[in-house]
């Protein structure tokens, strides 16, 4: 987990400012540590553990001179604590080869091992580290550059995706598997990187590189080998992506920016997928796919919620379904072959847990979905079929424009396999970005969070469509504010977790319309306001419970499905006001990183 770039320049000598530059967009995906190599004559390595910033304040007083040629690294530990010594990029002995690596090499103990029998002294705890090494015995061997780093890539097992460079040489040589690695071509010169918004600022122009490939850049040449050394043809795509969608627009953080983009976001989303005639949906993506239930879902987080959600819309459109978080999920143990249908809900598409999960499927035969984020994502690659949530980069690591964008692609999703048409369903999506924009004009869930502050923990209860909310208002609100919060279908309060509940601990009930569900979620509020804890109702007002509430935070009426796309926003803003009022950093809570690419 962790992100990597690399850079061969022609008309400009500033390689320095290029990887920073890339790094602060990668950062996402970890910030345990930051590092950059140089390469001339000579290699420079620059590297300090912390966020980028740590090593930019370095370099400002270093003399880096004009380089075009680098590599960079910003870390999230698997091997090692943060620290300098583990911090990427590694070199060997001799410092002949710079290498940063994004992944987990499993046999590494085992070449560890051999490379220290033979008298190799290691200076970090990391993985990585074995690279640079075997890299320098082929070197020693009497092997070029380019076979020495094909001859060292060939010894690993595990997940990786590994960039080069060499002293003496300015060209850069790469290879992946099972890790993301995307390659760009710019006037200026050849990049590479763990994510597109890395180098967007300076090309749209992209290869994504297959596991088992190699990639080698030199001036604005890239060329692409397979693992036998052939060449591989490659086609060059163009990435929709404004550099400007991947800045903060002027917001505080990311995840602001991100909550406030939700309307369009869901937009992109809905676009061309929604008939309101016939009430239908269509997904060209599925066209001709055979549905042969039950639909099996697997994701984790934040996603796993979108797919219980996801799961519960097929059941109640009469096709069995079932969610199951990734890291539970055994294909083997689990009634999967030829006719089943696994769809994995992940927004990076890189996730390990999940895309295991799935790999684990297709192995047993089943066809398997991926709805994600990220075009040309593992996910996405390695599935039979995709659906792109179109929900634009989302920085921020806890997620909040992508679960509303699951939810309305899995709602399309269900509705477009289960043939459920209505044109109410359609409408009512259509007009979600509206409702979302209404909430998003006012403050009330800035209050409520400053009222609660200090509260000694949070829970949140819901019904239905409205319980995988409930868990992803907790989840928001733990991850960003560092404080306890639990999420629970409303029935189960009185199975247990009832003795939690204190004056301190604000219940954050989500009731709409007036049915049964609000009816029977309302008795269970009562159960609480009972004993004197505070009550949040997220309402439409329909029901009465705002009469059991200490504070109401309104959603505008409609549906339950919609309504728990909109109820979720309000969540999302009170977990981020609580956070600033906290003091905490957003973006970057502590302990977790964007994507998780290891199981
Ligand atoms: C929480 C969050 C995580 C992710 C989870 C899965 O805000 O973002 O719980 O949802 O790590 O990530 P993806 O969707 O990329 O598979």
């Amino acid at each position: 987990m962790c992100g990597i770039i690399g850079y061969v320049g022609t008309d400009r000598s500033d390689a320095a400012d290029v990887l920073l530059h890339g790094l602060s967009q990668l950062e996402y995906r970890g910030y345990d540590s930051a590092g950059i190599a140089l390469a001339d004559g000579r290699l420079d390595v620059h590297k300090r553990q912390g966020e980028l910033s740590a090593l930019e304040n370095a370099l400002a007083g270093a003399e880096i001179g004009n380089k075009t040629t680098g590599i960079g690294h910003t870390r999230w530990s698997t091997h090692g604590p943060p620290s300098d010594r583990n911090a990427h990029p590694h070199t060997d002995a001799e410092n002949r080869v710079a290498v940063v690596h994004n992944g987990i090499i499993e046999n590494y103990q085992k070449l560890r091992d051999e490379l220290t029998a033979e008298g190799v002294e290691f200076r970090s705890e990391t993985d990585t580290e074995v690279i640079p090494h075997l890299i320098a015995g082929y070197l020693e061997d009497g092997l070029d550059h380019e076979a020495a780093f094909r001859a060292a890539i060939d010894r690993l097992e595990g997940s990786y995706a590994v960039a080069a460079v060499f002293a003496g040489s300015e060209t850069v040589y790469a290879a992946r598997h099972e890790s993301p690695l995307v390659l760009g071509i710019a006037d200026d010169g050849t990049y590479l990187a763990s994510d597109v918004p890395a180098f967007i600022e300076f090309t749209d122009r992209v290869i994504y590189l297959e596991d088992g490939e190699f990639a080698r850049l030199e001036g604005d040449e890239i060329s692409v080998t397979d693992s036998e050394g052939r060449l591989v043809e490659t086609s060059i795509e163009t990435i929709e992506w404004d550099p400007e969608d991947a800045g903060k627009s002027g917001y505080d953080h990311y995840m602001r920016k991100e909550i406030n983009e939700q309307p369009s976001a869901l937009r992109d989303c809905f676009r061309g997928r929604l008939d309101e005639l016939s009430g239908r949906v269509t997904l060209e993506e599925f066209d001709g796919f055979e549905l042969t239930p039950p639909v099996t879902f697997v994701a984790c987080g934040t996603s796993y919620h979108a797919a219980l959600f996801g799961a519960q819309l097929f059941r109640e459109w009469g096709v069995p379904a079932h969610a199951y978080l990734a890291s539970e999920f055994e294909a083997e143990a689990m009634p999967i072959d030829a006719d089943s249908v696994v769809v994995g809900v992940t927004q990076s598409g890189e996730t390990a847990d999940t895309l295991r999960a799935l790999r684990e499927a297709s192995a047993a035969g089943a066809t398997t979905v991926a709805v994600t984020n990220v075009v040309g994502s593992s996910a996405a690659r390695e599935t039979d079929r995709v659906l792109y949530i179109r929900a634009g980069p989302e920085i921020s690591v806890a997620a909040t424009k992508t679960f509303a964008s699951q939810q309305a692609a899995l709602t399309m999703l269900a509705a477009a396999l289960s043939d459920h048409r209505s044109r109410e369903l359609v409408q009512e999506l259509r007009a979600v970005p509206d409702r979302i924009q209404s909430v998003l004009d006012e403050d009330a869930a800035r209050e409520v969070a400053s009222t609660y502050a200090d509260a000694g923990a949070y829970f949140f209860i819901g019904r239905g469509y409205h319980y995988p909310v409930a868990l992803e208002g907790a989840l928001k609100m733990k991850e960003i504010t560092y404080k306890h919060a639990e999420g629970f279908a409303a029935g189960e309060l009185k199975h247990g977790p009832l003795a939690l509940v204190t004056e301190q601990t604000p219940v954050f009930a989500i009731v709409t319309g007036d049915g049964r569900r609000a009816e029977k979620t309302i008795g269970n509020v009562k159960e609480v306001e009972a004993r004197g804890t505070p009550v949040v109702a997220v309402t439409d007002g329909r029901s009465e419970v705002g009469r059991y509430a200490d504070h109401v935070l309104e959603v505008p009426p409609a549906g339950e499905i919609t309504s728990s796309m909109v109820a979720n926003v309000q969540l999302q803003r009170v977990a981020y006001w609580t956070a600033h009022e906290l003091g905490r950093s957003i973006d970057k809570p502590r302990n977790l990183a964007k994507s998780v690419t290891v199981e």
